[in-house]
């Protein structure tokens, strides 16, 4: 599937993450999904995810993890980790000292500044968003 959205507000951005968690969903019900974000700061990356988990995990508090590397949401049938891998850029074996593959392995992740991610798993889901003005923003869905 390849799609591209326009997003005039936070709250459709939302919408389309919650729309990508329900397509999913949908075709590969039994499945755990790996959803990779680019996009600048203040894109909304952020504002996906929290559309993805409301899915996922509903009622969930969804905030960017800033001093840890990854979140995780517990309200659905499997985890939703959500991770923000900025500070990861400088060290080499980050993802192992986090037991990254137990993440892969037991639940959902979707993934902020996925491109310090040194490779990409099959079938990972891609999500790019660009910023188009204060509010307008593209949303480029591979998967
Ligand atoms: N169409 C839009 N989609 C998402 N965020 C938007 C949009 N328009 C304005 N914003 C603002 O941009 C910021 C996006 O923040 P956030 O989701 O945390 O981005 P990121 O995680 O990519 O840094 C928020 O302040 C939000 O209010
Ligand atoms: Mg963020």
């Amino acid at each position: 599937m390849k799609k591209i959205i326009e997003s005039c507000s936070p709250a459709e951005t939302e919408a389309a993450g919650a729309a990508l968690a329900a397509y999913l969903s949908d075709i590969s019900p039994d499945s755990l999904y790996f959803v990779c974000l680019t996009g600048d700061l203040g894109a909304g990356k952020t504002a996906f995810v929290r559309g993805f988990s409301s899915v996922l995990s509903p009622e969930s508090r969804v905030k960017s993890p800033t001093y840890t590397v990854v979140n995780e949401y517990r309200k659905g049938a499997v985890p939703v980790y959500h991770f923000d891998l900025y500070r990861l850029e400088d060290s080499e074996d980050g993802l192992d000292s986090i037991g990254f593959d137990h993440y892969v392995q037991s639940g959902h992740c979707i993934l902020e500044w996925s491109e310090f991610l040194p490779e990409r798993p099959a079938g990972a889901v891609e999500v790019r968003i660009t910023k188009k003005g204060d509010e307008e923003r593209l949303i480029e869905i591979n998967c």
